[in-house]
């Protein structure tokens, strides 16, 4: 890795000062700003981060030009293809690929900590039947700190381990019993001799009077999502976790935090919105009014599901899930589906149109993925919530690299200040 130099010139003072470039493995180099501060009594400014990378990390790589996406140096089609999901958690979290005895050692601890503390469960009786399960989700995992407080010594890396397991094999568990609430079924235990999906399903759909089966295309099908949504370096919820937990605040607070950034539909609620918007748009003829919609400045409308912070060509994942939603639809009788016709038929007419030519916006990993959510009947309000299953991984990786590193500080950003300039307090007598 060799580090190049930068210079820059106050113009006004005439003061220099030298600024290293750091290279990465992949990817363009990254400016060391500290002696900007310093030298020249500036901070920088970066609303949104547009340019600016927060960290130094091993775990994902994304060429937003290219529609490359790695993890762990791995890229994501060939993990899709041949990885199942908790192989891919293993490989984010540890570095490497498991042996075959990491593996069964990994899954055999996730699988045998799926339950959760049966007071945790009583929690879900002061919901609101009609609440969004991604408001459950985030106040239950947070909560989960006063039910696992043994294991939240951040330092102590046995501790951290017990979290990820932890965290990774009772998300499910939350999840489904968020689901239960909602629609007043009994909830379901988890059954340990099923795999992480399979898991899944059968709490969402298994009720205590009858028999239910797992269907194996539903479980595949959900792996691959999970694998495509496991982690994507540093997007809004994962610098979410990174700054929650750069305080030293216990992990599943961080967790929380990360779920709540996750909800907003800029993020993971995309899932969610691209549906609605289907729907919404309901016939073919309706696209062009609603394309239109979506051009003009003067109303808020977006193509949900479209455009990305980072790709600037076709999402990779986007593309697997769209050819999978071929798959799967058809393996489950369904090939004749609405939404996805017309979700093509958007994306056709979107991809020819010159706003989205001009501004890069394919669709993302959000546009496809609700449509096979549903072919597999993971209702709508639940779409955000298996985003969030999924990138628990991600974040424990992220939060696992950001505290085991020994240079680690509190994430605290400046700020460029546009308020009153000082002034004394005024008595009510005298404001005007
Ligand atoms: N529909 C219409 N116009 C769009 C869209 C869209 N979906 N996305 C971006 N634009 C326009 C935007 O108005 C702007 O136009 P102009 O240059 O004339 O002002 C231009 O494209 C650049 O967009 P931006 O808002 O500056 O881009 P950003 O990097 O800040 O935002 C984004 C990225 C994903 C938030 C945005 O594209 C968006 O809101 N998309 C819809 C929501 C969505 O699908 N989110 C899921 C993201 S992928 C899953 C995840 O990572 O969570």
């Amino acid at each position: 890795m060799t580090d190049k130099k930068y210079e820059l010139t106050n113009l006004s003072s005439g003061k220099k000062s030298i600024l290293e470039a750091r290279s990465g493995t992949l990817g363009p180099d990254v400016l060391n700003i500290a002696n900007v501060t310093r030298d020249h009594g500036v901070f920088t400014f970066d609303p949104g981060f547009m340019a600016t990378a927060a960290c130094e990390s091993k775990i994902t790589y994304i060429d937003g030009d290219e529609g490359v996406l790695l993890y762990r140096g791995y890229p994501v089609e060939q993990l899709a293809e041949k990885s199942n999901f908790l192989e891919v958690a293993y490989l984010l979290i540890n570095g490497q690929l498991p042996s075959a005895a990491q593996l069964a050692e990994f899954v055999h601890a996730i699988q045998y900590h799926t339950m959760i503390n049966e007071s945790l469960l009583r929690f879900f009786n002061g919901f609101q039947y009609n609440a969004h399960p991604m408001a459950m989700l985030s106040g239950v995992v947070a909560s989960m700190a006063a039910f696992y407080h043994d294991s939240t010594d951040i330092h102590n890396p046995r501790h951290r381990e017990i979290f990820a397991h932890r965290i990774i094999a009772k998300i499910p568990t939350i999840a489904a019993a968020a689901y239960k609430h909602s629609t007043g079924q009994p909830f379901m235990y988890p059954r340990n001799d099923h795999d992480y999906c399979a898991n899944l399903l059968n709490m969402f759909f298994s009720v205590p009077c009858e028999n239910y089966q797992v269907d194996p295309v539903a479980a595949q099908a959900l792996d691959l999502l999970f694998i495509l949504h496991a982690d994507h370096e540093q997007n809004a919820s994962t610098s979410t976790v990174r700054l929650a937990g750069s305080t030293g605040t216990n992990p599943y607070a961080a967790i929380s935090a990360g779920i709540s950034a996750l909800w907003g539909p800029a993020h993971g609620g995309a899932n969610e919105a691209v549906l609605a918007m289907l729907e919404q748009i309901g016939t073919a003829e309706n696209i062009p009014k609603f394309v239109a919609k979506a051009k003009d400045k003067n109303d808020n409308f977006k193509l949900m599901g479209f455009g990305h912070r980072v790709y600037k060509n076709r999402d990779p994942r986007a593309t697997i899930i769209r050819a999978m939603c071929h798959k799967v639809l058809a393996k489950l009788g369904k090939s004749d589906n609405p939404l996805f016709e017309l979700a093509l038929r958007l994306e056709e007419v979107a991809l020819k149109d010159e706003y989205f030519i001009e501004r890069k916006l394919y669709p993302n990993v959000d546009f496809y993925s609700g449509i096979i959510y549903s072919a597999i009947k993971i209702p709508q309000s639940m779409f955000t919530v298996m985003f969030a299953i999924a990138r628990t991984v991600g974040w424990v990786a992220h939060w696992q690299e950001m505290i085991s590193d020994p240079g680690m500080k509190i994430g605290r950003p400046r700020q460029l200040y546009a308020g009153p300039e000082r002034r004394d307090y005024a008595e009510m007598s005298n404001r005007g």
